[in-house]
């Protein structure tokens, strides 16, 4: 394309080149199909401006309205909403784009068409921004809404107890105010494009009924594949290990690593907060335990979900194995006919039991059963990307991305276990090696624009992002506002980057560092004592606009850190329980409240 015979500038029209090299014949047709809705849409740039807004497509004819809600946490609902806003732009469609928390649920009985994408956070609770939402529709308030045609794409992940749980309430809510439903909900589990792409093109070909006139405009097949996009899950950059250091002492317990990787000629950009998703690869030693108790030939070319493969390729790339989940131990009771399996599948206590520290490996060795390579991998699910929080900003480090990794490995009856990604990066990948990766952007968890007061708490590798963070307002010569709350096990082995926090610490760019090593006294000392400590002045600085951010484990760690930031609050704002609830709540609103947990 030559930058002489087009009115864009160099860099659009190597986004462009980028956009459609390589996109296949209907990708084309469906582009052509948005740019010709888009010269025709007058708001379409304040919708990317703003990421929410109106679409409206050039069509003659009287437009059809539909509002699409999205609940996100990490930002992948609210990418499929706009992407099934702008599709349903170019399908003669008004579309208002909103985020659960921006919209006035008592409009509803005003709507006529609406879709909802959301996900499940926490067990089984929604995403923060669709709390009052979900609160709501499933609340005695809830409106009677018999003109309404709905539909529900939910995201979730099948290892959770409750799958998809807040799609199903909202689902459910709707259904049971007497709206109309369009096409049955969507549950999506981890690998959630093509599900996604179905039921876009599947409700959109619903909703063309509805339309005044017929609509000229075919409903195209829609991919959220993303293989037009550069880099992705799907379509991974291959990175070369620059460095990689143990950064725990040896004497500790734990094993964690710092890794550098290389984005030269990637184009890639991410900022502080971001994670990185890193294909992972199983363990080659399970693999093999897994196909001799098996008894099938390692290499035999077997049926997958991505086609035909060598059987031990697929054990190692493609499908879980170190984890066991409900849908993987359900469809084994099932396949297998086992009633032991099946009584552990209908106890939640047993099976929460069962579940933590087993594989399926132990399954067959535990209950035995005959099963072909292909009868065994139609049990299982995709090997999912790994997700970890970026421990470094492109602003100190234009072409490269750091991560922390903490190697899991644990004994459990006699059988040494691995986790599949964290032990591929700590054993098996070395410096120089190839590794592939994506950015996955987390748009909830930023640093304020204007350097205003951060107080950032994390344990273990939860420190990662906090790295990050500091090196951004290096690079940005913004000193002080800066508190620290740091907890790991022992000072002498554990205390992540220590040589890195005392040169931020004496250059001014990290104002405060407070320190829990719970294993150096007897008795246990938390991240969240520590904050209880400094309450008075931590609450100071809450009223002077910082911003709470919260990184780690969220089992126990993040439960009580919130506990205690909501009794600091009470005790110094001296509220009541609901007063302190409310400010708490204002905080996650005016995101000054953010969370990183897992
Ligand atoms: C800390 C955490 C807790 C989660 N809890 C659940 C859950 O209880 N049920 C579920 O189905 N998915 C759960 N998920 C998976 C998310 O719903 C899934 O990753 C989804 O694709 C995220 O979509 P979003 O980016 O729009 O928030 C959880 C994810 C995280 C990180």
């Amino acid at each position: 394309m030559s930058i002489q015979l087009s009115p864009l500038n160099e860099v659009q029209l190597k986004a462009l080149e980028q956009l459609t090299q390589g996109a296949k014949p209907e990708q084309v047709i469906w582009l052509s199909g948005y740019f010709q809705g888009l010269a025709g849409s007058a708001t379409l740039g304040s919708l990317a401006a703003t990421g929410a807004g109106q679409f409206d497509s050039a069509a003659p004819t009287e437009k059809l309205p539909l509002t699409i809600l999205y609940g996100t946490h990490t930002g992948r609902s609210e990418a499929l909403a706009k992407a099934l806003c702008e599709q349903g732009s170019t399908q003669n469609i008004t579309c208002q784009l909103k985020p659960m928390d921006d919209y006035n649920p008592k409009h509803l009985k005003d709507e006529k068409n609406l879709l909802v994408i959301v996900s499940t956070h926490g067990e089984g609770e929604p995403p923060e921004m669709a709390e009052d939402f979900h609160a709501f529709i499933t609340g005695k308030r809830a409106p009677k809404l018999e003109g309404l045609n709905y539909s529900v794409l939910a995201l979730g992940d099948k290892s959770y107890k409750l799958f998809c749980q807040t799609g199903i309430d909202i689902d459910q809510a709707l259904k049971k105010a007497g709206a109309n439903e369009l096409v049955p909900i969507v549950m999506c589990d981890v690998d959630y494009e093509e599900d996604a792409a179905k039921w876009t093109t599947d409700v959109l070909g619903e909703l063309a009924k509805f339309q005044p006139e017929t609509p000229t405009q075919a409903v195209s097949e829609v991919s959220w594949a993303n293989d037009a996009e550069v880099y992705s899950r799907k379509n991974p950059f291959q990175s070369k290990v620059l460095d990689k250091v143990r950064i725990t002492g040896r004497e500790s317990d734990k094993e964690v690593y710092h890794l550098e990787l290389s984005l030269e000629g990637s184009g890639i950009h991410y900022e502080p907060g971001d994670a990185l998703g890193v294909i992972a690869q199983n363990p080659p030693k399970l693999v093999k335990e897994i196909i001799s108790t098996l008894g099938v030939i390692d290499n035999e070319v077997v049926e997958t979900r991505i086609g035909k493969l060598p059987f031990n390729e697929a054990l190692e790339h493609h499908y879980e194995i170190t984890l066991l989940t409900r849908d993987v131990i359900q469809k084994y009771a099932e396949k297998t006919g086992s009633k032991e399996v099946q009584a552990i599948t209908d106890d939640e206590a047993k099976l929460d039991h069962y579940l933590f520290g087993h594989d399926v490996l132990d399954l067959l060795h535990e209950f035995p059963a005959k099963l072909t390579a292909t009868e065994f991998l139609d049990l299982l699910r995709p090997l999912p990307p790994r997700l970890y929080s970026i421990s470094s900003s492109q602003k100190a480090f234009e072409d490269e991305v750091h991560i922390t990794v903490s190697r899991v490995r644990y004994e459990n009856k006699g059988r040494q276990r691995y986790g599949a990604c964290s032990t591929f990066l700590a054993d098996r990948l070395d410096v120089d090696d190839d590794v592939l990766i994506y950015i996955d952007k987390n748009p909830n968890f930023r640093l304020p624009a204007n350097g205003s007061p951060i107080i950032m708490v994390g344990a273990g590798t939860g420190i990662a992002p906090y790295r990050a963070f500091l090196q951004q307002r290096e690079t940005a010569n913004q000193k002080g506002n800066s508190w620290l709350f740091f907890g790991e096990r022992r000072f002498s082995s554990d205390f992540l980057y220590q040589l890195e926090w005392q040169k931020y610490l004496q250059k001014g760019f990290l104002e405060r560092i407070d320190l829990a090593f719970s294993r150096d006294q007897e008795e246990k000392v938390y991240v969240q004592h520590k904050l209880k400590e400094q309450q008075e002045e931590l609450f100071r600085w809450l009223e002077n606009g910082a911003s709470f951010y919260l990184c780690g484990d969220m089992k126990y760690m993040a439960k009580d850190v919130q506990i205690t930031l909501l009794d600091i609050i009470k005790t110094q704002g001296g509220m009541t329980d609901k007063k302190a609830r409310s400010y708490f709540k204002k905080l996650k609103k005016e995101k000054r409240f953010m969370a990183d947990v897992y």
